[in-house]
């Protein structure tokens, strides 16, 4: 009698339970979408098997793979219950057809949240991050992103592992050019600015994806500029300097972070619970969640912290990395773990709370599928297009004008030489998303047409970006023989900066240097302009040329805004993000320190003077201390001269 009362109140508790957890129309609660979303999530969690939970926290790759870094087995058949996919191709059908698979053969139908690495532009291709910063523009930059977003949530992607954040002080590192430079308060206004222009007002806005700031933290101290290395950060420099953009970014409300590569001073940012849950999640409360980054998990065997597999998926998911990117540890151990008691169920749970929470707020549960559209529809439109030009303008730093030799007017004659001046592939950079070489423009086409009634252009390659081959030299020499200026385009490849891709110098290969000495002998004046993904060494350069320009990667617009600089007819505002090295040997290095120790000693400035190009700091001090635009021979105004501070942004320390 007892027990028939026991189970005659049980059911009763679990048909009020259901039908408290059902909508009006029969329908499970989690899927009603007038529901608040925490409800929706406890509904969600609460009917979910251990299996399905870990589901949620993995991450595989589905579609085109063409960077080189991170190539897998393709993964053909892809679990209906799986968290998240890496998309690398830019057609929604491939999407939608996953999504209904998830939708209607899993047995919760829950959303698969596709991931991409947007990180300056989807298809419309920015100046690289580096870039962007120099322009001191974080509206112009906002803007950027939210056409980035438009492009990648129109084509099937709703959540870009971007912005990078990592203050970045030795321009070794190839991965400088993702990033905002060297200072943390530039790199959290940006970081801030970039969310803001991913995410717009609300997550589940159509053209709107989520932001993920990484690489949560310190990989910009990779030693020795060298990629995927070891850094010794002690507390007050993570705090003073490493930590401060990604407080500013989660507080602009960041959807996730990406956990780093490096270890710290003996912890692995991915096994590190300091990092991951006692400052991101305690600290600053944040309520989305971690990925981490491609095989970062697996990896902490090599970085001595686990003996396999398992001990790696332990030690990273109770550090607080929510989501395994591409290591297959949490698929095949965290369920035997949880079973073991070695992972509090709790945890698991709060997890997938996390990652479920970032895919409500995407609205993937209301709105699961991409609807259809054209790429005309989509790409390149006009708007994103003039965007992409005026950022490029307000990157491109003018480093060198003797004598006001810039504008150039009045010449009849200008020769265009060197590797870079018909290249449109290398003027994308690196991580160029869906971005293809013939939507740039090159420096040669972008001068072509700005000089068209103003001078006659010839063209001669002179040498190739590196190599020994000196035979084009006599071609380019004749050339400037004939011309009245030499507008010599030199500069890094794109795959010499990125991911993987450091370099051991900041000096240009010989060859190109060599071509400019050579041009230097004809007794015309030498404009340099310099294209590369990271701040160069240019000491010997500068004593051989009139002028020069740092255009960066400018992306589409190319030489389009670089040519408009050249004739006059835009007036150069950027400012350097990072310090250029009068030698690679002061790497790493940055500007205040150097421009701090000068103004606090009279003693060392000869450490001032000869550690920093002259032209460089006089451009920045201008900027930084007396902010008035550096006077060098434009007409007129300053086309924009606002510190980054009157644009709304200012992040309070
Ligand atoms: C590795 C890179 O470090 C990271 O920045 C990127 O987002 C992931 N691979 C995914 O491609």
């Amino acid at each position: 009698m007892k027990n028939k009362n026991v189970i005659y109140l049980l059911s009763l508790a679990l048909t009020g339970a259901s039908l408290l957890a059902h909508g009006k129309t029969g329908t499970p609660l989690y899927k009603d979408p007038d529901q608040p979303i925490e409800k929706r999530i406890d509904d969600l969690v609460s009917r979910m098997t251990i299996e399905e939970k870990v589901m949620q926290l993995n991450q595989l790759t589905l579609g085109r793979n063409d960077n080189a870094n991170n190539m897998a087995d393709p993964v053909n058949d892809i679990p209906a219950e799986i968290g998240s996919l890496i998309y690398f191709s830019s057609n929604p059908d491939l999407r939608n057809r996953i999504q209904k698979k998830s939708m209607e053969q899993s047995r919760l139908g829950i959303p698969v949240l596709f991931g991409y690495d947007v990180i300056h532009g989807y298809r419309t291709i920015f100046p690289i991050p580096l870039a962007q910063a120099c322009s001191w523009n974080p509206d112009l930059v906002k803007r950027a992103c939210a056409v980035a977003a438009q492009e990648s949530r129109m084509s099937g992607v709703d959540w870009t592992f971007s912005p990078m954040i990592d203050v970045a002080r030795d321009g070794r590192w190839g991965r400088i050019a993702e990033g905002y430079g060297e200072d943390p308060y530039t790199n959290a206004i940006f970081g801030v600015a970039a969310v803001k222009g991913y995410q717009g007002e609300n997550l589940a806005g159509s053209k709107n994806i989520a932001a993920c700031l990484k690489h949560f933290a310190g990989y910009g101290a990779s030693e020795g500029g060298r990629d995927y290395t070891y850094t010794e950060i002690s507390r007050q420099t993570l705090w003073d300097t490493y930590l401060l953009p990604y407080e500013a970014g989660v507080k602009a409300g960041a959807a996730t972070l990406m956990s780093s590569f490096n270890d710290i001073s003996g912890t692995p940012a991915t096994a590190n619970r300091y990092l991951l849950t006692g400052i991101l999640k305690k600290r600053w409360k944040h309520d989305g969640f971690v990925v981490s980054d491609w095989g970062a998990i697996q990896q902490l065997r090599a970085q001595g912290v686990a003996a396999d597999r398992k001990e790696a998926a332990c030690k990273a998911f109770t550090a607080g990395v929510e989501m395994d990117m591409m290591n297959q540890c949490y698929d095949r151990h965290l369920a035997e773990l949880v079973q073991e008691g070695q992972v509090p169920e709790s945890l698991l749970d709060d997890a997938v709370k996390r990652v479920l929470r970032v895919k409500f707020r995407l609205g993937l549960f209301d709105n699961p599928y991409t609807p259809a559209s054209t790429e005309k529809e989509r790409f390149l439109l006009p708007e994103s297009l003039a965007i992409a030009e005026q950022l490029a303008e307000e990157s491109a730093v003018l480093l060198k004008n003797e004598s006001g030799i810039l504008p150039l007017t009045g010449l009849s004659k200008i020769a265009v030489i060197g590797p870079m001046a018909k290249s449109n592939w290398h003027l994308l950079g690196s991580w160029r998303a869906q971005g293809k070489a013939e939507d740039a423009v090159t420096l040669f086409d972008g001068l072509e047409h700005e000089f068209k009634n103003q001078a006659q252009l010839t063209y001669a390659r002179g040498c190739d970006f590196d190599g020994e081959d000196k035979s084009g030299f006599v071609e380019a020499v004749s050339l400037a023989d004939e011309a009245d200026a030499l507008l010599v385009c030199l500069g890094e490849k794109a795959q010499w900066s990125g991911e993987n891709a450091s370099r051991s110098t900041l000096s240009l290969p010989r060859i190109q240097e060599e071509l400019v000495m050579e041009l230097k002998k004809t007794g015309k004046p030498v404009i340099l302009l310099l294209s590369s993904g990271r701040p160069l060494e240019l000491a010997r350069l500068e004593k051989v040329s009139n002028a020069m320009l740092q255009v960066w990667q400018p992306g589409i617009a190319g030489g389009k805004p670089i040519a408009g600089i050249l004739s006059g007819r835009i007036n150069p505002s950027g400012k350097l993000a990072v310090t250029f090295p009068y030698a690679t040997g002061a790497n790493p290095h940055l500007l205040q320190r150097a421009a701090e120790c000068a103004s606090r000693t009279r003693e060392v400035p000869g450490y001032y003077q000869c550690a920093v190009v002259r032209v460089c700091v006089r451009a920045q001090l201008h900027h930084v201390r007396v902010r008035r635009p550096p006077a060098f021979g434009y007409p007129g105004k300053m086309r924009r001269q606002a510190h980054y501070r009157d644009s709304g942004y200012e992040y309070g320390r």
